[in-house]
């Protein structure tokens, strides 16, 4: 088989380690607490599993392959057209969507900064674009180097906000400048994954409106907060000419119909978020007194992960909490040798974490 060289480069993405990777690998019985992958520990709406378990007696049917119904409710809560909603097959999806739609040219540019969501490197790597990555500053955007690095051939840029792994948040300020300089060409994308767990905090601004710039498009998914992170959806806001052509390269059937019910079953929910952000604010507050106790830094988050630095190798220190069936994330591979992110959990599961943390660390 005849395959190009940056495919056989490519690496398949590394994620949290399932539960059930662990128990087989390490024959662990004993209960296993998975902190690595930004769910929702409360899981899904008890509306939303009821709607899943209703809609599986129509699972031969095709989906609608415009999701109606969801982007009617959608567009009427965010108070925009239907034609500035997308949806996708997780964000994951509406990434790629994005590359395939827009980056053609083999001249174009990709813009990042990194540590971030590692998925705007691979998609890249995988579609073999020129990639321009440029460092975060004390873990967050260096947005006066990003601007210096905008050319005529910058094709897309990514932002992520709250940014993965860091959980850092960019200025509304400096998305408007970045917004401003980027070119007709250019599209700004704007990841809000964590969207639910940010907006609720003091200084983070709601910044829905800059879709109305014609070159953004804002990204938000169902996977975290709603804790529907196993059915796979996702959905973009932008102009109506973005959202025209990235519906032309979609795959016609993208999103199941149990995502689709479940996503509007979820939003009729509000007491769930509203509970979800509540434990995720007692449980971020927990953990960053334990671990001020234990005299560990950390990054404050705007999101549901921390990113904290043991001082220590952080792949031994993954390894000796996965023995102690305990997932987290190691952020060795992004360049951060000494850290790790920690999903905020349950009370029950960050009191588990951080004692067995303290017995790998000694303190
Ligand atoms: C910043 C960011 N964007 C996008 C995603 C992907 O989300 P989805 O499950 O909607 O594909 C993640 C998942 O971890 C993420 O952290």
């Amino acid at each position: 088989m005849v395959v190009e060289e940056f495919i056989k480069k490519l690496k398949p993405y590394e994620g949290g380690k399932p539960i059930e990777e662990l128990k087989r690998e390490l024959g662990i019985d004993g209960e296993i607490i998975k902190l690595a992958s930004n769910e929702n520990p409360l899981g899904a709406s008890k509306k939303a599993v009821k709607a899943i378990k209703k809609s599986a007696e129509y699972v031969y049917l095709y989906p609608d392959g415009n999701s109606y119904y969801l982007k009617k409710k959608m567009s009427e809560k965010l108070g925009v057209k239907e034609s500035n909603v997308i949806f996708g097959n997780g964000s994951d999806e509406l990434l790629e969507l994005i590359y395939r739609t827009f980056a053609t040219k083999e001249e174009d540019e990709i813009l990042y900064c990194y540590p971030t969501f590692i998925e705007y490197k691979l998609i890249g790597m995988a579609f073999n674009k020129k990639l321009i990555e440029l460092p975060l500053k004390n873990f967050e955007y260096d947005i006066d180097t990003l601007l210096k690095n905008i050319n005529s051939r910058t094709r897309i840029i990514f932002l992520n906000t709250p940014n993965n792994p860091t959980g850092t948040a960019i200025k509304y300020e400096d998305l408007e400048r970045v917004v401003d300089k980027a070119h007709d060409n250019c599209l700004v994308v704007i990841d809000e994954a964590y969207y639910e767990y940010a907006i609720c905090e003091d200084d983070y601004k709601e910044l829905l409106d800059l879709y109305k710039n014609k070159n953004v498009i804002i990204l938000r998914t169902f996977s975290k907060a709603y804790g529907l992170a196993g059915l796979r959806i996702g959905y973009g806001i932008a102009n109506s000419e973005i959202i025209d052509y990235l519906n032309r390269t979609r795959p016609p059937f993208n999103v199941n119909i149990m995502a689709q019910e479940a996503a509007l079953a979820a939003m009729d929910d509000d007491e769930h978020i509203e509970k979800s952000i509540k434990v995720n604010k007692e449980g971020k507050e927990f953990l960053y007194g334990e671990f001020e106790k234990a005299d560990i830094d950390y990054v404050k988050t705007y999101s549901n992960f921390i990113l904290f630095d043991v001082k220590k190798d952080a792949n031994y220190v993954y390894e000796e909490l996965l023995k102690k069936g305990v997932i987290v994330r190691s952020m060795a591979g992004y360049g951060y040798a000494t850290f790790l992110r920690v999903t905020v959990g349950t009370l029950r599961e960050n009191e588990i974490f951080i004692n067995k943390l303290k017995e790998v660390l000694s303190v």
